[in-house]
């Protein structure tokens, strides 16, 4: 029997696309709080192009771009569509997910119905010049993220995505842990090891700023499978033991340092001089965590204002700042003169191409990365799960939602049809 429109968890006969679903939808005249943004709605199913790929979605991961999403800030995601010809009024998001593939385009060749799989969240035209030419489709002009600068997420029973953005599900996980590394484990893997003379290499020491977050967490992992050694920074006791037990060797309290903030003017001697001490303790606690007088061949940043002045000075000669986000501010300062004369290198990464989301799923499927996930909620908990991260009282490592997957813990869709 087929229907119109399914519960979550009540899985239609593979193939079977209904013409409608249930989804957790953001509208302009709801942009605020996440917890009031995002409502459960029914809408259309999306229909396919020739290399798209519909996902039976079972779970979905939570990321800060949905926060920012339903605020409506920086910008509004559904009115810089629609500039382009998009005509849906709403946004899905969600750039996580695991599921079943349910139908396939016409010209898709890579997976077909039935394939278990996670989802990157990596977009680009297929006929991109740039892509067309082989150059990294991560730099391409018309690369963007999934679920947050395209429609049609995770947070719904179906999600439309590219071919190429479909990866093998790690067939021991959860559907709901399955959900939760990519978009972090890939950002983590490219700034790792994408950019040529500077990847981690076996005993490189490597600073890891937030070493218990989403990035935090995947990156300690990923330079331990390298061979490297991860000093990661926190803020809590209860951090530090996550942060070892993922594999970092040494980890900072970045509590008891307070040099923090824009670089003040290299002319002003004593507030710069206060400013020195600061790093130049933060300094000594780094290489006393690693255990040896070594500088970070890289040090893996995201914090930005508060942090970079820090990074600029302790990354060793010719060594990488490699730098995907500024949570706490965008106005970068560093000291040119430890730039220059030690020949360090600024490097801007952004998510990841799919040579790199492959990168980190075979970590993830041969045991050597965790996802971390640390809680799951369910589907009309969306709004919620996205207001504590924008509160910054969400728990350490990856959230995830159930979607179609009625409970935690299940693994395959025959799991799902049994459970209800
Ligand atoms: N460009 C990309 O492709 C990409 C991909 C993924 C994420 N991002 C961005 O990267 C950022 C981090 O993402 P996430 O998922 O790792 O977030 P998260 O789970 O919230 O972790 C961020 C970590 O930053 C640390 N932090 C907060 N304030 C800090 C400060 N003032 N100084 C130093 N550290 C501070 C916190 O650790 P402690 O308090 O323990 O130090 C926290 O655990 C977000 O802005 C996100 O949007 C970008």
């Amino acid at each position: 029997m087929t229907k119109d429109l399914y519960e979550l968890g009540e899985v239609p006969d593979l193939g079977h696309v209904p013409p409608t679903m249930l989804a957790q939808v953001i509208r302009q005249a709801r942009f605020g709080e996440p917890k009031d943004a995002f409502q459960r709605e029914v809408v259309p199913t999306p229909t396919l192009g020739a290399r798209d790929v519909l996902v039976y979605v079972m779970a979905a991961g939570v990321n800060y771009n949905n926060v920012w999403a339903a605020m409506g800030i920086p910008i509004d995601v559904i009115k810089t569509r629609q500039k382009k010809g998009e005509k849906e009024d709403f946004h899905i998001g969600g750039s996580d997910a695991s599921g079943i593939v349910w139908q396939v385009g016409k010209d898709v060749t890579n997976v077909k119905v039935g394939d278990e799989v996670v989802v990157h969240c990596g977009m680009w035209d297929h006929d991109d010049p740039h892509v067309l030419a082989g150059k990294d489709p991560a730099i391409a002009p018309s690369q963007h993220i999934w679920g947050y600068e395209s429609n049609w997420g995770s947070f719904a029973q179906f999600a439309k995505v590219e071919d190429h953005q479909c990866l093998p599900k790690p067939p021991a996980l959860t559907w709901e842990a399955a959900a939760a590394y990519m978009l972090v484990g890939a950002t983590a893997y490219r700034m790792l090891h994408g950019w040529q003379g500077n990847t981690v290499q076996p005993g490189d020491p490597v600073l890891v700023w937030g070493g218990a977050g989403g990035l935090g967490s995947m990156a300690i992992q990923i330079v331990k499978a390298a061979g490297g050694r991860a000093v990661a920074v926190v803020s809590g006791d209860e951090k530090i033991d996550y942060c070892k037990q993922l594999g970092a060797v040494g980890v900072i309290d970045r509590r008891r340092f307070n040099h923090w903030g824009k670089l003040p003017r290299w002319s002003d001697d004593l507030e710069y001089g206060v400013w020195l001490k600061g790093a130049r303790a933060f300094g000594a606690a780094f290489w006393e965590a690693l255990g040896e007088k070594k500088s970070p061949a890289i040090v893996f940043e995201h914090p930005g204002e508060t942090t970079l002045p820090t990074s600029c000075f302790m990354c060793d000669t010719g060594g990488m700042i490699v730098i995907c986000a500024g949570t706490t501010g965008f106005n970068a300062t560093l000291d040119l003169r430890y730039h220059w004369m030690r020949q360090k290198r600024f490097q801007g990464s952004h998510f990841a191409n799919d040579a790199e989301s492959k990168g980190v799923n075979d970590l993830v499927i041969a045991g050597k990365v965790d996802p971390c996930l640390s809680r799951t909620f369910a589907f009309d908990e969306t709004g919620a799960c996205h207001q504590l991260m924008r509160e910054n009282l969400h728990p350490s490592g990856n959230m995830a939602i159930l979607v179609n997957s009625p409970r935690p813990g299940l693994v395959s869709v025959d799991d799902v049809r049994r459970a209800r």
